[in-house]
C-alpha cells in the first residue's frame, strides 16, 4: 500500500511572535492525534543554516569585519531552505510524516524583502523551494513581540531592532499578500492571545488540511 504523504505546515511571525512555542505545540497536538510529526525550523541544523546563526548572532561577519552583505545572506538563506527540503523536510513528508517548520519562505520574503530592498528578487532566489500545505501567520503587534523577546533572553541577534521589526511586520503583510494570490493556503491567528487560545486556533486551521 502506498503510504499517504505528510502535511507541511509552517508558522510564521516577528521575532517573539510565538512561533517556537506554537510550532512545538502543533507537532505535540498532531502526535496526539495520532500522526506522526516531525517539528523543524530555519535555520535549519545543516551546514548552511549553521553558519547563517552565526552572522545573525554578530560571530560571524563579513570579509575584512565589514556587516555581512544582505545579499549574500538572503542567497544563504535560500539555500538552507533547498538543502533543508532536501535533507530533512521531503523524505519525512514522502515517508508519510507531517513536517512543523518554524519559519520558511515567508520569512525570507518578509525579512530579506527588507534587508535587500528587492522583493521580487527574493522571490525569485526562492522560487524551488515547495509551498506548503498551510502556513500560519502569528499576527502580532511589533511592539508586544520585541517586548515578549527581550523578556524571554538577553541575546540579542541583528534583526531585533524596533524600526527593523516595524519594518518587517509591514513586508509580513505585503508577502502575505502575494502568496495568497499565488494559490497558497495562509490562514492568520491573533498571536497576543494567551499561548493555549493560539494553539487552539492553529489546531482548528490545521484541522482543515488534515481532512
Ligand atoms: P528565529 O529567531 O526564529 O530562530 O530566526 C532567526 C532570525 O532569522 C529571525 O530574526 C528571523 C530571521 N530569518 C530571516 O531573516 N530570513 C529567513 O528566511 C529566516 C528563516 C529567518
Amino acid at each position: 500500500m502506498k503510504t499517504r504523504r505528510g502535511r507541511f505546515l509552517v508558522l510564521e511571525g516577528l521575532d517573539g511572535a510565538g512561533t517556537t512555542t506554537q510550532a512545538s505545540r502543533l507537532c505535540s497536538w498532531l502526535a496526539a492525534r495520532g500522526r506522526k510529526a516531525h517539528l523543524t525550523a530555519e535555520p535549519s541544523k545543516g551546514p548552511v543554516g549553521t553558519g547563517i546563526r552565526q552572522i545573525l548572532s554578530g560571530r560571524l561577519l563579513g570579509t575584512g569585519g565589514a556587516p555581512f552583505d544582505p545579499r549574500a545572506l538572503a542567497l544563504l538563506f535560500a539555500a538552507d531552505r533547498l538543502d533543508h527540503w532536501e535533507s530533512e523536510i521531503r523524505p519525512n513528508l514522502e515517508a508519510g510524516v507531517d513536517v512543523v517548520s518554524d519559519r520558511y519562505v515567508l520569512s525570507s520574503l518578509a525579512y530579506q524583502g527588507v534587508t535587500t530592498g528587492d522583493a521580487p528578487w527574493v522571490t525569485a532566489i526562492n522560487g524551488r523551494a515547495p509551498a506548503p500545505d498551510l502556513t500560519l501567520f502569528l499576527r502580532v503587534r511589533p511592539a508586544v513581540a520585541l517586548r515578549r523577546r527581550y523578556a524571554a533572553t538577553a541575546e540579542r541577534e541583528i534583526f531585533e531592532v524596533p524600526e527593523f521589526q516595524r519594518r518587517v511586520h509591514r513586508a509580513y503583510g505585503r508577502a502575505l499578500g502575494g502568496i495568497v494570490e499565488a494559490g497558497e493556503r495562509v490562514v492568520e491567528v491573533a498571536g497576543e492571545q494567551p499561548v493555549d487560545r493560539v494553539a487552539a486556533d492553529v489546531a482548528r486551521a490545521v484541522e482543515k488540511v488534515l481532512a
